[in-house]
């Protein structure tokens, strides 16, 4: 794979994935294409958290295929992928050097490493944080480090699980701000968050899992006017599920 080669779209074809007898994923089936802000909803235990590290390759799955750009995973595509958790796993270090650290890891020169430093801590508006133990920091700011840290890799798509669940308002908003600009500027991203109001402000496209299968795939306006499954409708009004 040639280093400009993109690698998306991103097909995924009957995907499964069982933990003993519990299924985690079932025939899992979807496109995305190369731009686009993808949120995925579902109850807990959906299978969301799962289907992110598949996808990432952190997880292998028993069934299915799974094609970037109708290439098989391996290294030259993780390469070009970041992912955010719920919690910031940040190392005991300044802000800069968790960011410097997760660039030198790729393999970029040093020149290229402060370039991009600099760019995302002015764009994430870290510069002031920069030199300060990152482990110190609030939640809110915790969780921008791990998002500049993603984007300093200048990713082709970003995976984000839950990244927001336990920020107030405001650092919320601060990271979908971001989010929004990074999908602007042609980053795919992928979004687990039960914040169903969040989902609305940020979703172009929702696929909504449940029970580890995915039960509607639409774009976001008719997902949330006219969910198609019961499951979906009640998880959108906030009622239990059927
Ligand atoms: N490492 C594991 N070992 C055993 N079972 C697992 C493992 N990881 C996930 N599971 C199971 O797979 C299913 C899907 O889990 P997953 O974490 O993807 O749910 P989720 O949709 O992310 O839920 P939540 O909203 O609570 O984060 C669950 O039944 C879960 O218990
Ligand atoms: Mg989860």
């Amino acid at each position: 794979m040639s280093d400009r080669e993109r690698i998306l779209p991103l097909e995924v074809r009957g995907l499964g994935l069982a933990f003993g007898a519990r299924t985690a994923l079932e025939d899992v089936s979807f496109v995305l294409g190369a731009e686009g802000l993808t949120v995925v909803l579902g109850a807990n235990g959906a299978g969301k958290s799962v289907l992110l590290r598949v996808l990432h390759g952190l997880l292998a799955a028993d069934r299915g295929a799974i094609l970037w750009n109708g290439r098989p995973p391996g290294p030259p595509v993780w390469r070009r992928q970041a992912m955010v958790f719920q919690k910031p796993v940040l190392l005991r270090r300044s802000v800069a050097a968790n960011i410097s650290f997760a660039l030198a890891a790729r393999g970029l020169a040093r020149g290229e490493r402060r370039r991009r430093l600099e760019a995302v801590l002015e764009s994430c508006a870290l510069a002031h944080l920069a030199h300060l133990p990152a482990r110190r920091l609030s939640g809110g700011e915790q969780q921008r480090v791990a998002l500049a840290r993603a984007l300093a890799l200048e990713p082709d798509i970003l995976f984000l699980d839950e990244p927001t669940a336990s920020l107030d308002p405001a650092a919320t908003r601060a990271i979908e701000e971001l989010l929004l600009r990074s999908r602007t500027s042609g980053t795919r991203i992928v979004l687990v968050t039960h914040d169903v109001a969040q989902a609305r402000r940020l979703a172009e496209d929702v696929v909504f899992l449940h029970g580890g299968r995915v039960l509607e795939h639409a774009p976001a306006e008719r997902f949330f006017t006219r969910p198609q499954s019961e499951a979906a409708r009640a998880h959108v009004e906030g009622r239990l599920p059927p």
